[in-house]
């Protein structure tokens, strides 16, 4: 376990928790069912449009993230980290887009696609994690910020390695696909550390709370979104003319 840099050991919780229960059920159901409906979504070129147009929404919304107004006047290492993270992101959304277009997708850039309903919720939520937990930390509203990012990566890398994994190294999206994994692992790491860096002693069991209501709410979206990824495959490869 990594140490603090007063000497205390950081919450394991940094780490995604090993999940028991009804939580490890639903991981299992989301995992089956977002098998399936990549299977649905390669099975037309729609589909895959479809794919590529989540993931260009997603690097598209970890760019406003980093620059949220929760974040305030981070220290200056973490300001100069925090260009170099955006521009990851950047690039990632460019890389999506160009595959996109290139399946005769419209990308419209920069930062005009919007997330569905759910994910627009989801976010409301985090949001307003954030503000509650704020006052919690010697560091501010920065902590709650790099928290839910940190959840964010660690979730976007749990979806990355599953499509990796099913597509195999032959399929042509592959070297995209891994590239922005090692990207994103890279990423989780990065936020690990900064919260190592700015979370007090005294303030590790605030933050195990708040990565564990963090972790609680992506949850509550998981098998909704998994289905209705599922569903829109189904309908992508049966009826292939539409957008
Ligand atoms: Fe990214
Ligand atoms: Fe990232």
């Amino acid at each position: 376990m990594r140490l603090h840099a007063d000497g205390w050991p950081l919450p394991a919780r940094l780490t995604a928790p090993p999940l028991r229960g009804l939580p490890a059920m639903q991981a299992r159901w989301v995992d089956g069912i977002k098998r399936a409906a990549l299977r649905q979504l390669h099975a037309s070129v729609a589909g895959e449009r479809l794919l590529l147009r989540i993931y260009l929404i997603g690097e598209e919304s970890s760019e406003i993230a980093l620059q949220s107004d929760l974040l305030g006047q981070p220290p200056a290492w973490l300001v100069r980290q925090m260009g170099k993270h955006l521009a990851d992101e950047r690039r990632h959304a460019s890389l999506f887009a160009a595959a996109l277009t290139a399946r005769g997708g419209i990308a419209p850039m920069p930062l005009s696609a919007r997330p569905d309903a759910l994910t627009l919720r989801k976010i409301a939520q985090w949001r307003t994690l954030a503000h509650r937990y704020g006052t919690n930390f010697s560091a501010g509203h920065l902590i709650p910020a790099f928290a839910i990012g940190l959840c964010a990566e660690q979730t976007f890398t749990r979806v990355l390695r599953r499509h990796c994994a099913l597509i195999g190294t032959v399929h042509p999206l592959y070297p995209l696909l891994v590239g922005v994994l090692n990207d994103e692992d890279r990423h989780v790491r990065l936020c690990q550390h900064t919260l190592a860096r700015l979370v007090q002693p005294s303030e590790h069991g605030s933050l195990a709370s708040l990565l564990d209501e963090i972790r609680a709410i992506d949850r509550a979206w998981g098998v909704s979104s998994a289905l209705i990824m599922y569903l829109a495959g189904v309908a992508l490869r049966l009826w292939p003319a539409r957008p």
